[in-house]
């Protein structure tokens, strides 16, 4: 059976970008794969948490990915800090990957550009890190957004040289995944680009928003005056309002949208009111569970546990593996 690996930042609340760009296939993959899915808690060390959130932020992470229907029983759920032997893999990884291709990597040039006053060697090698997640288990298939096709080709590239440096045919080459045939981009409320945490006030939704929130973000995202001309090509806000709508509600729905665009018929008033109950309607069950769950720390505790030993009892077979590869050897 092949195996899959992917995870989340320990960052706080999942948004509908997180969702549909990654959890729906978590959900999916569990039933399909062997499955590994983490709090990647070691990842948002880049951006200097204060000690007193990064807890919350994690449990906040385990919550949901229970919340949304991740089932502890059939995937592997764990904590990247409960798993040393990922940053022993990382650190063998870091002396085969070279400045100038992770100088050049997107997301790095991205975090230059986001926060200038900390660019820390974390945030160079975050693309290593992220590799040693992925091989560690032996995976073939991420289930992850758009956003992180190039870190899954910079994994490849790892764990190539690796086996060539050795001559060994040892990590097998792992692919960003999606159930539809492409990967998932979701656009945010503010016009600006993907749906993100840093992204500014207003351009996520959260699975735990309240309905109130959902429709107060959704009613004030940008628009323009509306087409001019028939079937007239959709300018970048709108088209982002059209996808969300292709995410969460109905095939009809959206059709009967697109229609009265290409007709010149649009409110987007309307179409907002639309989305934004679709979108409780889809939040409403999730954000039930989220409150169920985050009391039940004695679950919680359960399942942490009990995917951390599973994580380990993956990671050190491939430790011990590795070690004999480099050639290492106890006296
Ligand atoms: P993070 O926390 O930034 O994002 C988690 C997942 O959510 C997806 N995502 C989106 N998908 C579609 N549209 C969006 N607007 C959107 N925003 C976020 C991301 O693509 C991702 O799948 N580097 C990873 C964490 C990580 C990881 C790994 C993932 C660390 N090690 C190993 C896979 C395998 C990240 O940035 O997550």
């Amino acid at each position: 059976m092949e195996t899959v690996v992917s995870g989340i930042r320990s960052t706080g609340k999942l948004h509908l970008g997180n969702y549909y760009g990654a959890v729906q296939n978590f959900i999916k993959m569990q039933h399909e794969y062997n499955c590994f899915f983490f709090i990647a808690d070691f990842h948002s060390l880049t951006t200097h948490p204060i000690p007193k959130d990064l807890h919350g932020n994690v449990k906040q992470v385990l919550v949901e990915y229970l919340a949304c229907g991740i089932d502890p029983e059939k995937a592997t759920i764990y904590v990247q800090s409960d798993v040393p032997e990922v940053t022993e893999l990382y650190l063998y990884l870091n002396m085969n990957a070279y400045m100038g291709e992770l100088e050049r990597s997107t997301s790095f040039k991205d975090k230059i550009r986001d926060q200038p006053d900390n660019v820390n060697a974390g945030l160079l090698t975050y693309p290593v890190l992220m590799a040693a997640d992925i091989i560690i288990h032996k995976a073939t298939k991420v289930p992850v957004g758009k956003d992180q096709e190039q870190h899954l080709e910079m994994s490849r590239t790892f764990g190539n040289r690796f086996n060539r440096l050795y001559q060994v045919d040892y990590f097998p080459e792992a692919y960003a995944f999606n159930y539809s045939t492409n990967l998932v981009k979701i656009p945010g409320l503010t016009g600006k680009g993907k749906m993100g945490k840093s992204e500014g006030e207003g351009n996520a939704i959260f699975l735990s928003d309240s309905p109130e929130e959902i429709r107060r973000k959704v009613m004030r995202a940008v628009t323009d005056g509306g087409p001019l001309e028939m079937n007239q090509a959709k300018p970048d806000v709108i088209q982002n309002l059209f996808s969300l709508l292709s995410a969460v509600s109905s095939a009809d729905t959206y059709t009967h949208f697109d229609d009265l665009y290409n007709n010149c018929q649009i409110r987007y008033g309307d179409l907002k009111k639309q989305l934004a109950e679709d979108m409780i309607i889809f939040t409403a069950p999730i954000l039930e569970r989220i409150n169920d769950i985050s009391s039940n720390s004695e679950y919680l505790r359960k399942v942490s546990k009990m995917g951390a030993e599973k994580a380990r009892e993956s990671a050190s077979k491939t430790i011990k593996e590795v070690r004999e590869i480099i050639g290492f050897k106890s006296f």
